[in-house]
């Protein structure tokens, strides 16, 4: 029988890492690819206790449908969290979501028609691209260089596509690691107040800062409701649990809510609860300190690695937070032909080119730090640098 897919289906395209993760389970493969913290890090311990407690003192609730905006006690913790990051929203202007990730689907959701254009960093989150590609988005990318992108052509863009709104990530960016400078934080904020610019603030990686000083977010300049930000505890407790939330306008945050409603109905009350009761019984902002350690050291190490091996003609950049890095080769590499043979020698990375929507970026890799110890590390760049020294041969 012949299937007869939905249209959009065309406009997405798989992307390599699902392939790559097929052999990263394989425990001889050192993987720099997926985007996975360190799982030796989660709390587990105190993640059962809460747990124990949540049955033992509201089993019953905590197994119920619950409202669709998310548990209400989470709800104002997370409202504290944005206070602390400069960002004023009350509980009602919180919606919790199933991982940021159904934030993005839901912001595409309700804002996107077939052919309507979104502006993005170039290279960006390649589940972003697979969300809007989803909902038949056009994309325009907006040039980027070591800061991030330039705000100043915001406007000649906006006025040949009329974008939808621009999605961005300001902090330790996924896949270059690089983060948007205060300087053009303000710019960008004043040149989209100026031009009707919704813009999208993903911040899954701000928090895991380990060195430099915090940057504001866009979102705490907002003052005009412009601005819709999303963040997830799975970079700071554990992605498992699936829990992220969006900050958006109270005009956005209806609809928001009859989109999830139709989505999920809510996430999941067990997981919401026990989160809510990790975050009260425990020091989180001391866990997010381990890690930041942890992660800190192990982009020192991955960084003295590729300084020792790779061929001339490389180079990385240096991000001061987050998990990745992000390696540019000489003109002619091709990462995505290269990753056969890593995979021969053990070690994988993820292609460039998932993450440029146009599908350029042939010569570009992304490397993950947080997910492999610093041994692991070390032999890993010395065999990727290996492959590469022979690419250029
Ligand atoms: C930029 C970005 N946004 C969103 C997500 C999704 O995170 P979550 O686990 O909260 O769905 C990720 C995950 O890696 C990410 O890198």
């Amino acid at each position: 029988m012949s299937i007869r897919f939905a249209k959009r289906m065309d406009a997405m395209r798989p992307s390599s890492i699902r392939e790559i993760l097929k052999v990263t389970s394989r425990p001889d493969i050192i993987s720099f690819a997926g985007g996975l913290p360190a799982p030796e890090l989660f709390p587990v311990n105190e993640i059962r206790a809460a747990c124990d407690r949540v049955i033992a003192e509201s089993g019953p609730e905590a197994l119920q449908y619950a409202t669709t905006e998310g548990f209400p006690p989470l709800r104002a913790l997370l409202a504290a969290e944005m206070a602390k990051r400069g960002i004023a929203a009350e509980a009602d202007d919180i919606l919790v979501t199933t991982g940021s990730q159904q934030g993005l689907d839901l912001i595409a959701k309700v804002l996107l028609d077939p052919g309507d254009c979104v502006l993005t960093e170039n290279p960006t989150y390649l589940a972003a691209i697979q969300i809007f590609q989803s909902y038949e988005a056009a994309f325009a990318p907006v040039p980027t260089d070591d800061e991030g992108i330039i705000p100043e052509a915001l406007p000649e863009l906006v006025a040949r596509h009329s974008p939808k709104f621009l999605y961005l990530i300001p902090n330790f960016q996924n896949p270059t690691g690089r983060t948007l400078s205060a300087s053009r934080r303000k710019s960008l904020y004043e040149i989209a107040a100026r031009i009707g610019l919704l813009v999208v603030e993903d911040d899954p990686y701000g928090k895991l800062r380990y060195t430099g000083t915090d940057i504001p977010s866009i979102k705490s300049l907002d003052a005009e409701g412009r601005n819709i930000y999303l963040s997830t505890i799975s970079k700071t407790v554990a992605p498992g649990l699936r829990i992220g939330w969006v900050v958006a306008p109270k005009s956005v945050m209806g609809k928001l809510v009859t989109g999830k409603q139709a989505s999920d109905l809510h996430s999941s009350s067990l997981d919401q609860r026990v989160l809510h009761r990790y975050f009260c019984d425990y020091d989180n902002a001391a866990h997010v300190e381990k890690i930041r350690r942890a992660y800190g050291e192990r982009y020192g190490v991955m960084d003295a690695a590729l300084k020792e091996c790779m061929p001339d003609g490389f180079s990385w950049t240096h991000p001061e937070g987050g998990m990745f890095l992000w390696v540019s080769g000489p003109a002619g590499v091709d990462t995505l032909a290269m990753l056969d043979r890593a995979i021969e020698r053990k070690v994988v990375f993820v292609p460039g080119r998932d993450f440029f929507p146009d599908g350029s970026g042939m010569s570009f890799m992304r490397l993950n730090f947080s997910n492999s110890s610093p041994d692991r590390i070390r032999e890993g760049i010395a065999r990727l640098a290996e492959l590469c020294g022979e690419g250029k041969r």
